[in-house]
């Protein structure tokens, strides 16, 4: 089948390139002429695991005309982004253009497919801006999209679900035959629900993590180790033990956003998600939980020299977006410390060590932001030797044996 992919990003790449790998011809289109020259000359523009290696297949073209894309396409996927606007909401702008390109060059029926994360609404918006304009037959479907980044390729060829929202019969027989591989994993709704599924299911792993969080931070208070409480919580099969790793709070492109974005989708309905403002209120003071931590050691951080190891929001990504890192790191800047960063895949400015061992050199404390498998590996008694302090204060309570030449403190212990 012949797909077009609007939008080149994380999403938009691994789902055009897994589906070409799947046999479909894909063109995927971007505004973003770097972008597409790079991915032309089999560059890919994002650490993502096993991405690279599916690049080279025949069925897959790039293009930044949107003229072409759409008239390419018999599906037509919008993955482009919906970040986070000034009122917290999501910013729908990228999503009209595409909807907007789509009633100017769709010159046959084609399917709208909506794959990017929207607010309830918004494929009726763009059904309204398509059909101001033509008079073409078309069909609009919601098909979130529940990657993570890191897995991404495993979890597009192997989903545990593929959620699609409509209210055509035509519609779901196309989306049955692009699915071919995967059709036992279809989940139909209507729009609307299909809209919601996407961020009831982020607002609900975010809370799993805020609440493990919290519970860490009564540990900390009360007694008892957190490892063994989420053991312990996870065992029930009601529960189960994954997103229940306390540390300093969840990042990345999806969850903050997404849970703002619910909170402001529900007020716009009248609804206050109380639950959901916890979680993300738990998150936001996590966030920072290390620094404070930090700050019991050494009171004046002014002139310190801090060592950063994992800046990315989760290991095997590249991603900085809202990643606890940053806060932290500003929070230091603005005491005056200075910080020696390392991550293995962040192209990010503040990762200005080339390694972990140049970043903790002369350091007076070391704090382990993201856990980097490598991280596990690393020489800890060489590292201590290096350091002007051997403070070691582990984000992630990732450490399976705290090394004994530190002072050691993680999360909730
Ligand atoms: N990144 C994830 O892990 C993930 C997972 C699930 C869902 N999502 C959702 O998927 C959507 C895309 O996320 P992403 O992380 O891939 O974003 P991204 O920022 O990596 O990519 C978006 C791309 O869209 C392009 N773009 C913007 N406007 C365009 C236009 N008019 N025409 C063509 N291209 C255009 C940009 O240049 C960019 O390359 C978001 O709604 C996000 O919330 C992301």
């Amino acid at each position: 089948m012949k797909i077009a992919i609007i939008g080149t990003g994380y999403v938009g790449l691994t789902t055009g390139i897994c589906l070409a790998e799947m046999g479909h011809d894909v063109l995927c289109m971007d505004i973003d002429q770097k972008k597409i020259e790079n991915l032309r000359q089999g560059k890919i523009p994002i650490y993502e695991p096993g991405l690279e290696e599916l690049l080279a297949s025949n069925n897959l073209t790039f293009s930044t005309n949107i003229q072409e894309a759409i008239e390419f396409g018999e599906v037509i996927f919008s993955a482009v982004g919906t970040p986070m606007g000034q009122d917290h909401k999501a910013d729908l702008k990228y999503v009209k253009a595409v909807a907007k390109s789509f009633c100017e060059h769709a010159n046959e029926y084609k399917v709208f497919v909506n794959k990017s994360t929207v607010p309830v609404g918004t494929a009726e918006m763009c059904r309204t801006i398509i059909q101001e304009q033509t008079d073409q037959e078309f069909d609009i479907v919601s098909n979130p999209e529940f990657l993570r980044e890191g897995t991404a390729v495993d979890d597009t060829l192997h989903p545990d679900r593929i959620v699609l929202g409509t209210d055509s019969e035509k519609a779901k027989e196309k989306l049955i035959e692009l699915y071919e591989k995967n059709k036992d994993k279809i989940l139909f709704t209507d729009i609307k629900s299909a809209e919601i599924i996407k961020y009831a299911s982020n607002a609900f792993l975010a809370t799993k993590i805020s609440y493990i969080n919290e519970m860490a931070n009564f540990c900390e208070k009360a007694g008892g180790n957190i490892h063994d409480v989420a053991k312990g919580m996870g065992l029930d099969s009601r529960i189960g033990s994954k997103f229940l790793r306390a540390g300093i709070g969840y990042g990345g492109s999806c969850f903050p956003k997404d849970v703002q974005a619910f909170i402001e989708t529900g007020k716009e309905h009248g609804h206050n998600f109380e639950i959901i403002q916890a979680t993300e209120e738990v998150n936001r003071k996590q966030k920072s939980l290390l620094f404070h931590k930090l700050r019991k050691h050494i009171s004046d951080l002014n002139g310190k020299t801090i060592a950063l190891l994992g800046l990315s929001f989760k290991p095997h990504t590249d991603d900085m977006r809202e990643a606890p890192s940053l806060t932290i790191a500003k929070l230091l800047a603005e005491e005056g410390a200075k910080i020696q960063a390392y991550d293995p895949a962040s192209k990010h400015p503040l990762n200005n060590c080339a390694s972990a061992e140049e970043a903790a050199q002369n350091a007076d404390a070391l704090l382990l932001i993201t856990e980097w498998p490598e991280f596990q590996e690393l020489d800890w008694s060489k590292i201590a030797s290096s350091m002007n302090t051997p403070l070691l204060l582990d984000g992630r309570n990732f450490l399976k044996n705290p090394p004994p030449e530190f002072t050691y403190e993680s999360i909730g212990k």
